[in-house]
Order: C-alpha cells, then sequence, then structure tokens
C-alpha cells in the first residue's frame, strides 16, 4: 500500500495566495479596530502550536472530539459504505483524532483510503510518515495534500464512482463568521455527489466561563499560537513587529456568538511592513482581534445543514453535551 505526499501549492498559486494574505492584512490593519481573520494564523509553526493545543486538559473542543472518536467510532463505522470508499480530511493538521478511526476502520477490515488535506506542508509530511510508520501493513492507502481546502477536494474527480466522507473536525468551521460557514458547506456539497457525507466537529454554545477558561490557559500555548501571527506577519511581509511589545487574551463575546482572541499593543508603537510599504500605529493597549471560535446552537446546526443540500444522518455528542461532530448525507 501506498504512503504518499505531494504539494499541490504550485508557484503561481503560491503567489496569488501570497496577494490575498498580503490584501487581508492590509484591510485588517486598516479597520478600527484592527482585526485579522483566522485563517492567517497557519503556518507550519501555527499547526505545531495548535497540537500542544489539542493536548491541553482544558481545551475542550479537543478532549470531547477525542472522546467522540473514542466512543462512537463503531457508529461512524456503521454508517459507511461496505464497499470502497475515501476518507478525505479538511485541515487535518496532526490527524491524531482520525487515526483512532483508521485504526478501527482497519480493524473492520473495510476497504478504503484516507486523503488528508492541509494548507501547512509540514503537518502532511508528519502525518504521512506517522501512518507509514503504524499502517504499512495495512490495506489502507495515504495520499497527503499540502493544498488549499477546495485545490485539494479536486482529488474528487479520480474514482468517481468512489463514495467519499469529507471530516472537518476541530471547530475550524467556528474560525468562521456564520455566512462564510454556510458559504463554505455550500460548496463542498456542490463538489460532492449525492451519497457522499461529511462530518463536521462544532463547539457548542456552554457557560460563558468555561468557554473562558479552555481559551486562556496558564501555560500560554494560546498567547504563543496568536503571538505566532506577528511572526507570521514578520517572515512573510517583512514586517517588524516585536512580540515582546504584544500580549493576548481570549474573551467570550455574546453579540458574536464567538470566543474571539485579541493580541493587545503593551505600549504606544509603530509597525512597518516591507510588502505594504506602510506603517501602522498601535495605541497603547491597543487591541487587535486574531482568532474567532464561533460557539454554535442545534438549531444552527440542522438550518446549516438543511438550507445547503444536506440531511443530518446523526449527532454525536460528548458526555456534557459541549461538543457535536455532526454527521450529514448529500441529498439525491
Ligand atoms: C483548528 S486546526 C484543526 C486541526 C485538526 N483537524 C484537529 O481537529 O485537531 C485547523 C487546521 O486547518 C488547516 N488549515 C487552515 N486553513 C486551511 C486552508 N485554507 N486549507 C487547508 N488547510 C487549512 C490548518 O493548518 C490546521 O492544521
Amino acid at each position: 500500500m501506498s504512503f504518499t505526499y505531494q504539494n499541490l501549492q504550485s508557484e503561481i498559486v503560491a503567489a496569488s495566495s501570497d496577494d490575498q494574505f498580503a490584501q487581508a492584512v492590509l484591510e485588517g490593519l486598516s479597520r478600527n479596530p484592527k482585526r485579522l481573520p483566522s485563517w492567517l494564523i497557519y503556518d507550519d509553526r501555527g499547526s505545531e502550536i495548535f497540537t500542544e493545543i489539542t493536548q491541553l486538559v482544558g481545551y475542550h473542543p479537543a478532549q470531547c472530539e477525542f472522546e467522540i472518536f473514542e466512543q462512537q467510532k463503531q457508529v461512524i463505522t456503521d454508517i459507511l459504505p461496505k464497499d470502497a470508499f475515501r476518507v478525505i480530511e479538511l485541515g487535518s493538521g496532526d490527524g491524531q483524532k482520525t487515526h483512532i478511526l483508521l485504526k478501527h476502520l482497519i480493524q473492520s477490515k473495510l476497504t478504503f483510503d484516507y486523503v488528508p488535506i492541509d494548507i501547512s506542508e509540514g503537518a502532511i509530511k508528519d502525518l504521512v510518515d506517522f501512518l507509514k510508520s503504524r499502517f504499512s501493513q495495512s490495506s489502507m492507502s495515504v495520499t497527503g495534500l499540502a493544498a488549499d481546502y477546495f485545490d485539494g477536494l479536486q482529488v474528487i474527480r479520480e474514482y468517481p464512482n468512489r463514495r467519499n466522507i469529507v471530516l472537518f473536525l476541530g471547530s475550524t468551521i467556528g474560525n468562521m463568521e456564520l455566512p462564510a460557514a454556510e458559504q463554505f458547506v455550500g460548496k463542498l456539497q456542490q463538489s460532492l455527489k449525492p451519497g457522499d457525507y461529511v462530518m463536521i466537529g462544532f463547539d457548542l454554545m456552554k457557560h460563558p466561563k468555561t468557554l473562558y477558561a479552555a481559551y486562556n490557559d496558564s501555560t500560554g500555548v494560546f498567547e504563543r499560537f496568536n503571538l505566532n501571527l506577528l511572526d507570521v506577519l514578520n517572515r512573510k511581509l517583512g514586517a517588524n513587529f516585536s512580540k515582546d511589545h504584544f500580549v493576548q487574551q481570549g474573551h467570550y463575546n455574546p453579540k458574536s456568538h464567538a470566543v474571539e482572541s485579541y493580541i493587545y499593543s503593551t505600549r504606544k508603537q509603530s509597525v512597518f511592513i516591507e510588502a505594504l510599504e506602510k506603517e501602522f500605529f498601535f495605541e497603547a493597549w491597543e487591541a487587535m482581534q486574531s482568532e474567532h471560535s464561533y460557539k454554535y446552537t442545534q438549531s444552527e446546526i440542522e438550518s446549516l445543514a438543511e438550507n445547503s443540500g444536506y440531511r443530518i444522518v446523526t449527532n454525536l455528542f460528548d458526555e456534557h453535551h459541549h461538543f457535536v461532530d455532526s454527521i450529514w448525507e448529500v441529498k439525491q
């Protein structure tokens, strides 16, 4: 069986995504208050620090989703086709939750391929190497793709008769605002065929104190994760942010229904960004939003599925109903 990975980010794609990145930073830093979109935060290092976040005992979205995979892997397996199918994962990161499912599918003697897709090439390489070390004797083939979600999804055109289950875990959908999430699941539905499945991990609305604790760990991992964004801006755009002059804090905002992370400037300062040929000013304690994690209600999840051409097959909750992995089928 083969374990391969490909980088689909050609120079042309990379140049256009660099332009998109620069444009998003220009818009975000020109706003008042300053606000950068969550997707800027993921480079190889961002993805590595996210793995540390998933290991924090207090970060319930990861702990709940691990529990769901451990406890309900047979329920997921029972839904899947008995003939050959493909597991595609968008934003796989280190793939540690999926590993639980893959192991179970192999033990259940099902025939399937696994296609993890992630913008971080480092994460994809590490994941393919990890799976090769564990499963080289199994019948599973793995093709890791370092690519943007929908560029990677083009792979669906190969083996058009094979059914797909697309995983989108880790509450990554929460990084989008509701209208963007609607657009995303709609575009995903258009890329799939009737009978294909998606499984999406949603963090549910809960006590704001629980949310606050989850995003403000005492060991400072969340702060490192958010401040890594400044390193990304320095490297990609030739900015001169000094991380020592910024701190981070997360807050639940009842108006946006999201946990929002802010990077605060601890002093009055200016930052020059070479690629934008522009200087940006920060007042002392000015806050710049760096992350957005939307908290869903069950009825919002139902509307999202039904308005986008899916039928909800089942909802898999953790013991405390803090998180749900919702499995949908693309309607006929
Ligand atoms: C919140 S993490 C989730 C990781 C993993 N699925 C989990 O549940 O622990 C989001 C992942 O999506 C990847 N990612 C973010 N934007 C992406 C994009 N546009 N295309 C592909 N991958 C992306 C990041 O590199 C990161 O690994």
